[in-house]
């Protein structure tokens, strides 16, 4: 039986990228739309008018004065990091030590590891988000409970066995012989099976010898479809750390290049410290930058200078990612705002079309899922949020009307990444069927 459906309401999505083409040609903006999904997949879009007439039957669940967008992408978070998001007053290397390590070490535990990866994919899902780049631990139940619960829930992730073998306490220390039969085994059990995909995952350098990172990089050359997905400069403290580490790269970025773990399928969370150099190599690479402002902000690392990153000569793939828990929302609408404050703090803005295309097809492109992800193409995957821009009564007053241009929309768009929150996500789709829903 045809489990086909059709949405109605106001939409928006992208077909460039507004940071070069202008918004009346790079987002799509229907004030009347009709979206027809089935099987999981996009299987019409257009005005209401013209959509329907080829479906005059079919059943029509309509969201007036709603704004319906491609679900979120988080290109970086950690979920076992859910529970000790807002602890309090170090910066990076400390709150490490301190905070991170012993939360992380309670994921030895499948049934607290489970317990925790249900709660965070819940929490993505009210807050709009459909697919994240997740670091588990470097325990493998606490990779295998995340997969399992992904794929119950039809999701798109992405994640990878956290690989740590210095720079640690003991008990998070895993030997990097061990962890390449383990996550060749995951590799193979979890890439690509339904909507789940692997990334080799690395901590950052300072967690790896040199052995393991080769190790990554063999493991890599032997599943190149698989990503990488690692941290890279974020922290001065530790970009001085992994140069007395690793005295024979030139940079941070070129211990990760020696290794054969730059390229178009690579992602890199924050970036924050990096030169001229090292974005024009990330550039010529096709790998991805996760900019995680709430977490940049939080941890005092730094502005990470988006513009840069996003020029005309040296473009890099940039996704929003809220780094859970130094990032300090799991709503890609407020990650968005704190973008537009970091822009506005070295003098440049970040429009509402900008924002929302970093959580959505910008993110899709620097996984290179664009084919799937991103936007309301006819073939690709039924992920969408339906977000209410009258959530709360100071929303309401400010959107008094639906949007009917798309003027209005960016308007609209803009309230919602500067006051929005949870609130504002009234339902979420995955795979064409309600995940999440404030009704
Ligand atoms: N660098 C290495 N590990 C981490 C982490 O857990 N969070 C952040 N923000 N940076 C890191
Ligand atoms: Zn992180």
């Amino acid at each position: 039986m045809s489990d086909r459906k059709a949405i109605r309401g106001t939409f928006l999505d992208f077909i460039d990228d507004p940071f070069f083409r202008p918004a009346t040609e790079s987002a799509r903006f229907l004030a009347d739309g009709l979206l027809v999904v089935e099987a999981g997949r996009i299987v019409n879009f257009g005005d209401y008018d013209e959509v329907r007439s080829q479906h005059p039957t079919l059943e029509i669940t309509h969201y007036p004065h709603h704004l319906i967008t491609p679900g979120f992408i988080d290109l970086h978070t950690h979920y076992p990091q859910t529970e000790m998001i807002a602890a309090y007053g170090e910066q990076l290397m400390e709150w490490l030590d301190k905070y991170t390590f012993p939360t992380e070490a309670k994921f030895q535990d499948a049934d607290y590891a489970r317990r925790i990866a249900v709660f965070f994919l819940e929490e993505l899902l009210r807050n709009g988000t459909t697919t994240a780049v997740v670091l588990p631990t470097i325990f493998p139940q606490s990779v295998e409970v995340f997969f399992e619960e992904a794929q119950r829930r039809n999701l798109r992730m992405i994640a990878g066995q956290v690989l740590m073998s210095r720079n640690a306490p003991d008990f998070m220390i895993n030997p990097a012989g061990k962890a390449y039969e383990e996550m060749r085994s995951q590799i193979q059990k979890w890439h690509g099976q339904d909507r789940l995909l692997y990334a080799i995952t690395p901590r950052f350098a300072i967690t790896s010898t040199p052995e393991e990172l080769a190790m990554a990089g063999a493991l890599k050359a032997e599943f190149p479809e698989v990503y990488v997905h690692t941290h890279l400069s974020e922290n001065l403290k530790e970009v001085e750390f992994t140069a007395q580490l690793f005295p024979e790269s030139r940079d941070y970025l070129n211990v990760y290049e020696q290794f054969g773990l730059v390229g178009d399928r690579s992602i890199f969370a924050h970036c924050v410290q990096l030169d001229e150099s090292a974005f024009g190599r990330l550039s010529k690479a096709g790998a991805a930058i996760a900019y995680c402002p709430t977490s940049n902000l939080f941890l005092g690392s730094g502005l990470f200078k988006l513009h840069q990153a996003k020029s005309v000569t040296q473009p890099i793939k940039v996704g929003l990612a809220t780094d859970v828990g130094a990032g300090t929302s799991f709503s890609m609408l407020k990650t968005m705002g704190e973008a537009y404050k970091v822009a506005q703090l070295q003098g440049q803005s970040l429009s509402s079309l900008q924002a929302f295309y970093l959580a959505t097809l910008g993110a899709a492109k620097a996984l290179s899922l664009d084919d799937r992800l991103g936007n309301f193409a006819i073939g690709k995957e039924a992920d969408f949020v339906v977000l209410d821009p009258t959530a709360t009564p100071l929303m309401k007053l400010r959107n008094p009307k639906p949007a009917t241009t798309l003027e209005e929309v960016m308007e609209q768009a803009f309230t919602l990444m500067i006051v929005g929150d949870d609130r504002m996500v009234k339902a979420t789709y995955v795979g064409g069927a309600i995940a999440h829903s404030l009704l």
